[in-house]
């Protein structure tokens, strides 16, 4: 009768009845066989997973949660299945499993093809290592990179100084000073503080950085957001994200158009000039490079390359302004070594133990990326004899293993003096230090980071005595989103030039 009223022949109704058992059998098939084989953890909901359960300190959440589930354990969230590692030992061996270096199969902004940082396979290997080869001529872990980064710390130095200890918003500021580092990888040039396209570029990043979360709906529930355009139109958050990743890649493709006339008769001075040339020489290959990736790679530089350590300076005048006298034994290590005239160099690293020691401390307890950038595992694998089959996510939570209680004597305490040797003349570097993750996906920017981090650090606190504004309460309020940042952007003021 039902047939009938829609006038469909039984035969096909069978048939599609047929068809829907054996899809719902194997469906059925797959999730038990999956179930059997993943490590334990909490359930959720239908369809949902345990996506609904998950709370904005998600790091915190994770390590909880491996309290009662074991080091590594699993659960559903959304259509995917989720397995994070939380010891130090089962994140070792994982970041050695060549099965685990793929992402998962969206990108994290909806509708754009996919950048290095996003790409898995073949065709990640070959975009990360022409662009470390091109990074490394231009440049990168070389005397001249380090050069320009001085000479972009003495304008940021000037400008402070010009500001006579009124307050200053610091990560503003700073975020412009080091995104011309990464400029000057990428394009070739700095821009000035009041450039409009260098602040332009900046806010875009902001505003993509901001509106992009860790826990996604669009990653994790992607055959829901199957239809990205319509997605991207319902969720304000995805349209922001989407508008200001376009419009910085806009001003990505204006530079690249300036790259383009000029190169005839060109060097190959930065990330751009080294890309176009690879593209010129692959142009008959079927390897993927071109406009598009070189659009999304760049902006990907730019953003992991300055929002990262941006934060970690305001984290590190965090600790300047929460223990002054940390503040005070890393200007007697100046005074010791480089004195008060002189810019620092990188090398000045080896006689400041204690500086490097604030350094890595301030890595340990700032843990930006606290559950790394979200894996893929590309074959059935298995990490600690737990079974992690293909297509599962994996999370690397290194919040976990830098609050591990059994790895460092009061983890929730900032104490730099750990990585000191006993009479404090050795900095030791721990190997359970791991804020650029570790492996052949490990952050490409670490030295260039831990530069960075060294010269401003040690030109701030020779030129400043860094406090909090008068009236504010120190506040260690954290934003977590994809990265954990200081809530209320340290606000600094009182930077007295010093009397030497
Ligand atoms: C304090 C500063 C920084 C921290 C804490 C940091 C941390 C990280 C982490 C944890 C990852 C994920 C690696 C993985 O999947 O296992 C990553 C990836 C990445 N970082 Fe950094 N990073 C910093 C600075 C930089 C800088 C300065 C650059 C620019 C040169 C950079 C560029 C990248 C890129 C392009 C990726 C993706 C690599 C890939 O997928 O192959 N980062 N970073």
């Amino acid at each position: 009768m039902f047939l009938d009223h829609f006038n469909v022949s039984p035969n096909l109704f069978n048939i599609f009845c047929g068809c829907l058992t054996v899809c719902l059998i194997k469906y059925l098939f797959n999730f038990i066989n999956r179930f059997r084989k993943l490590p334990s953890g909490p359930w959720g909901l239908p369809i949902l997973g345990y996506l609904p359960f998950i709370k904005k300190d998600a790091y915190i959440q994770m390590t909880e949660l491996a309290k009662k589930y074991g080091p590594v354990f699993s659960f559903k969230c959304g259509q995917c299945d989720v397995v994070v590692i939380n010891e130090v030992k089962a994140i070792e061996e994982a970041l050695k499993n060549d099965h685990l270096l793929a992402r998962p199969k969206t990108t994290f902004i909806p509708g754009r093809n996919p950048s290095l940082a996003e790409m898995s396979g073949e065709t990640w290997k070959q975009q990360r290592r022409v662009a470390l080869t091109i990074l490394r001529n231009v440049g990168l872990g070389k005397s001249t990179l380090e050069t320009k980064i001085k000479e972009e710390i003495g304008h940021f130095i000037d400008v402070l100084k010009s500001t006579h200890g009124k307050e200053v918003s610091f990560k503003e500021l700073s975020g412009l000073s080091v995104a011309n580092n990464i400029s000057i990888l990428m394009f070739g040039h700095r821009f000035e503080y009041d450039d409009p396209i260098g602040n332009e570029m900046r806010r875009n990043m902001q505003k993509v950085s901001d509106n992009i979360e860790y826990f996604t709906k669009f990653v994790f529930m992607p055959a829901i957001f199957f239809f990205v355009s319509l997605a991207a139109k319902f969720s304000p958050e995805l349209r922001n994200a989407n508008s200001s990743q376009k419009e910085l890649e806009e001003k990505i493709t204006e530079e690249v158009t300036k790259h383009r006339e000029k190169k005839a008769t060109h060097e190959i001075e930065d990330y751009i000039d080294g890309y176009l040339q690879e593209m010129d020489k692959l142009k008959d290959s079927n390897l993927s490079f071109d406009m598009n990736t070189l659009r999304r790679n760049t902006a990907d530089f730019y953003a992991a390359g300055s929002d990262t350590t941006t934060n970690t300076l305001s984290f590190m005048m965090l600790y300047l302004i929460t223990y002054p006298e940390y503040q005070q034994k890393i200007r007697d290590e100046i005074k010791e070594t480089i004195g008060f005239e002189r810019q620092p160099d990188y090398a000045d690293r080896t006689s400041m133990p204690f500086t490097m020691a604030f350094i890595y401390e301030s890595l340990r307890m700032s843990s930006l990326v606290p559950l790394n950038i979200l894996r893929r595992a590309s074959q059935d694998t298995k990490v600690m004899n737990h079974s992690i089959p293909k297509d599962t996510l994996v999370i690397f939570n290194f919040w976990a293993v830098h609050r591990d209680p059994n790895l460092w004597n009061d983890p929730h305490s900032f104490k730099p003096e750990r990585f000191l040797s006993d009479d404090g003349t050795q900095v030791i570097k721990s190997p359970y230090l791991m804020p650029f993750s570790g492996g052949k996906r490990i952050c490409p920017g670490a030295t260039l980071a831990l530069i960075e981090l060294f010269l401003y650090l040690v030109s701030i606190v020779q030129n400043f005595i860094v406090s909090p504004p008068e009236g504010h309460k120190i506040s260690d309020e954290i934003n977590y989103i994809f990265i954990r940042m200081v809530k209320n952007p340290v606000k600094l003021t009182n930077f007295h030039t010093l009397k030497h």
